[in-house]
């Protein structure tokens, strides 16, 4: 008997900010409206996908020395919108990425826990580092935190915020009418760390699912270190095939050296789709959406980010400039940095624009693509399965190039035909985020206590 066909996992990404959305077409909306919120939630949930996602920025970001207005303003916060959207969605899981750096285990802790019993078991937090000193001034303490040190500090704040959640009895909830407890409390926790010193006791017991799903998102070795460590699920970059088996292949044979098996941590790199009659058709609409994203003002501000300059003067459609990069990370502040030595990644370009003639605008867009499944439905649909069944990930977070009906046509048309091909669910058979990914509920820590 043949072995059962892996599941994919899909979840979308809210979109609204950087220059994925297509501000210019007539069907864009609000991205801070809550009707657009609701639209794409419930879209996913129609869609039968695993959850609904919203990233952060803890600042509006700065481009040589002013508001980045490439980028969209306004994002209200994470957990209220989620919390909201508990009240309107039934099954879909609901991740909001919050920060490990400028935020306290307990609070985290008190908050995520709420969302997760709000919602009956559907909250996931996505834990971020980004520690960049620009965005802790919103904090008072400013860049505190050594690079090297943010992933200390966001074990610490997990180990810490797990203490709080599993403290609680898994059988807490009950009413005992007689003694008048609606449930017994959770035992002490202390947390003594290098970042902590902390002791209390959790307000809230334990959720359907025990405690929110975890992922994680940092790329370097240490963040995928934390990520082997206490993530059920990493979002990533490495979207491409081959990149994303490297990648696949290295997370999950981390996960031995914490006693975790191979599907304990499910893989979601980023994927933009592209729908289309024909294939021609469909490419055409790619190479227009990437026309628009990528306008003469972000081709060149995207260059100034790696030069380190004012590139101003440069025409976009014509050839890069023959100047080297200068060391100046603070041109753009407030966003992860991707190049770290810029004058390697001028070097890399020159030599691919010279080589497929490409200007300023074309190599930005060629750099700047995230995977993209461009095609008929049923080709995208085969593509995506192709990707899962070998292996380069478990799944995609969809980020979807329109505000909130980026994802209408997907649901409508690629869904059933992952269904037919059996790899993708008819109808959510669990109720919590943690079934939808098919991860084991977390112990409660009392058991041992209990049974000495
Ligand atoms: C795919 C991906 C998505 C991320 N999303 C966010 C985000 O929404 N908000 C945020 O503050 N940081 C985000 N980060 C930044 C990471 O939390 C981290 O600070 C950054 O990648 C640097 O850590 P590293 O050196 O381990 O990669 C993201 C990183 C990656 C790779």
């Amino acid at each position: 008997m043949s072995a059962p066909r892996k599941q994919i996992h899909l979840a979308a990404h809210f979109p609204g900010v950087n220059n994925t959305t297509v501000w210019s077409d007539p069907r864009s909306r609000s991205q801070i409206d809550f009707s657009s919120f609701v639209h794409l939630a419930r879209t996913a949930e129609r869609g039968l996908f695993d959850f609904f996602f919203l990233a952060e920025g803890l600042r509006l970001r700065e481009h040589r020395g002013r508001i980045h207005d490439l980028d969209v303003v306004g994002r209200p916060d994470t957990l209220t919108v989620l919390g909201a959207l508990a009240g309107v969605t039934q099954r879909l899981g609901l991740a909001g990425t919050i920060n490990t750096t400028f935020n306290e285990p307990y609070e985290l802790a008190r908050q995520f826990a709420s969302l997760d019993l709000l919602s009956d078991g559907r909250a996931a937090w996505n834990m971020v580092t980004s520690p960049d000193a620009f965005t802790g001034e919103n904090f008072r303490r400013g860049g505190y935190l050594d690079r090297a040190d943010r992933y200390v500090r966001a074990r610490e704040v997990i180990e810490g915020a797990r203490a709080f959640w599993d403290a609680w009895p898994d059988d807490a909830l009950v009413v005992d009418r007689e003694r008048g407890v609606f449930a017994a409390p959770s035992r002490e926790v202390t947390h003594r760390t290098t970042q902590f010193d902390i002791a209390g006791r959790s307000p809230l017991p334990r959720s359907p699912q025990g405690h929110p799903v975890l992922l994680q998102a940092g790329d370097s070795g240490d963040g995928r270190e934390f990520g082997a460590a206490h993530a059920d699920a990493i979002f990533t970059v490495h979207g491409s095939i081959e990149a994303g088996k490297a990648f696949f292949a290295d997370v999950k044979e981390r996960l031995a050296r914490y006693g975790r098996d191979r599907d304990a941590l499910k893989v979601l790199p980023a994927a933009a789709v592209v729908l289309g009659d024909s294939a021609e058709d469909a490419a055409e609409r790619a190479r227009d959406i990437r026309l628009r994203q990528v306008g003469p003002h972000t081709a060149i501000a995207f260059l100034e980010q790696v030069w380190g300059r004012d590139l101003a003067e440069y025409d976009p459609d014509g050839p890069l400039p023959a100047v080297e990069p200068v060391d100046n990370p603070d041109i753009t502040r407030g966003r992860v940095r991707h190049a770290q030595d810029p004058r390697r990644v001028a070097q890399e370009w020159r030599e691919r624009a010279a080589a497929e003639k490409l200007s300023i605008r074309e190599l930005v867009i060629a750099v700047t693509s995230r995977e993209q499944f461009v095609g008929t439905a049923r080709h995208v649909a085969r593509e995506i399965d192709r990707y899962v069944q070998e292996d380069a990930c478990d799944g995609f977070i969809l980020v979807p190039h329109l505000t909130p009906a980026g994802l209408d046509e997907f649901v409508d048309t690629v869904v059933p035909e992952l269904q037919d091909l059996g790899s993708f669910r008819t109808e959510y058979t669990g109720t919590t985020l943690r079934e939808h990914l098919g991860l084991p509920r977390p112990h409660d820590t009392t058991r041992g206590a209990r049974a000495s």
